[in-house]
């Protein structure tokens, strides 16, 4: 399959987060029109150790459509094994994290360390294209510093057999902080004839627009749709407006349908946070639901906030 058919031009695509981005919130996402979803980073040598809690993370219900499942590692035997997996089947394209800032995953040699050790990363990707009939996506950053390398980068990506590529418009250095800075992308989009997909900072529709004119093949947001995700069909001009306690309980639902509750339970307070961050007042329930002991509290805690206050819609 070729990377044009996994989503058209101009698409929304939903980034990976790790810790977020599961099953359970891509498919919110696609309810409120996000184009394409990518899975949270997964290690490739997990997966070929078998790993249950890696697997775990792969879980995707069956109504959320076409995904990218994305793995990290440094070993071009193992992350072409690791596309070979049966839990890897599912999944429609598979991304490969070159852009990874974390201490630990740079330590090893992994995600935006690969931007330092070109001939490496080039093997890697050449390695999951031999290994792999979908089609193989690289996702990196401007580079370590600065962007002098970026265009390069990207036709080696290319040349080693990347269908497609999506570049987070921030440096290593620059971690979350800062602004994204796209100044380099048309000539990226010059010197490559593969799609060329932008991220960074993208929480409205003049930014995606922007991006768009700029040459972007489609656009891929991250943070922006975290306790928000109809962001997505706002930035298509699709009136959503969700009845945000049902929003937040449905998100909550979805997640005990597949994962344990402690897990759930721990996980859903980072949504929490985010679904009621700037809603006046809601500090003190933030605290109480990131102490809380179950689900049910959580929601019962989120539920007696909205019903007090007038925040329960978003507009
Ligand atoms: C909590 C969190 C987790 C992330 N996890 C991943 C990941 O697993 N893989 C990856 O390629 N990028 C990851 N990213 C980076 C995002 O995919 C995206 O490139 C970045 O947040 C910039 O886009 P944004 O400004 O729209 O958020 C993560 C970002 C955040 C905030």
């Amino acid at each position: 399959m070729k990377a044009t058919n996994l989503f058209s031009q101009g698409a929304l695509v939903l980034a990976p987060m790790a810790g977020y981005t599961d099953t359970a919130f891509r498919l919110l996402c696609r309810q409120h029109g996000v184009d394409f979803a990518v899975t949270e980073m997964v290690s490739s040598m997990a997966l070929v150790m078998n790993n249950q809690v890696t697997q775990s993370l792969l879980y995707s219900f069956k109504e959320e459509g076409s995904c990218a499942v994305q793995i990290f590692g440094h070993d071009p035997v193992v992350m072409a094994d690791s596309v070979q997996l049966d839990c890897i089947k599912p999944f429609s394209a598979i991304d490969i994290n070159m852009g990874c800032p974390v201490k630990k995953i740079v330590g090893n040699g992994e995600g935006s360390a690969l931007l330092q050790n070109p001939t490496l990363a080039g093997k890697v990707i050449s390695a999951v294209k031999q290994a792999t009939s979908k089609p193989v996506c690289v996702k990196f950053r401007l580079g370590v510093d600065d962007d002098a390398n970026v265009v390069n980068f990207a036709k080696l990506c290319q040349d080693n057999g990347a269908d497609l590529i999506t570049i987070h418009f921030r440096t290593r250095k620059q971690m979350y902080s800062g602004q994204a800075n796209f100044a380099t992308l048309p000539n990226i989009v010059n010197a490559v004839s593969i799609p060329v997909v932008a991220n960074g900072d993208v929480v409205g529709t003049q930014q995606y627009q922007s991006l768009i004119d700029m040459g972007a093949y489609a656009v891929a947001v991250g943070r922006g749709a975290l306790g928000n995700p109809q962001l997505f069909n706002q930035i298509k001009g699709v009136a959503d407006t969700p009845n945000l306690l049902q929003l937040i309980t449905q998100h909550a639902q979805l997640m005990l349908s597949h994962k344990p509750e402690r897990v759930v339970c721990n996980e859903f307070k980072k949504h929490a946070s985010f679904y009621l961050k700037g809603i006046k007042g809601a500090k003190p329930t933030v605290v109480s639901v990131n102490t809380a002991k179950s689900v049910d509290d959580q929601l019962q805690l989120i539920t007696q906030f909205l019903q007090n206050t007038k925040g329960d819609t978003l507009c």
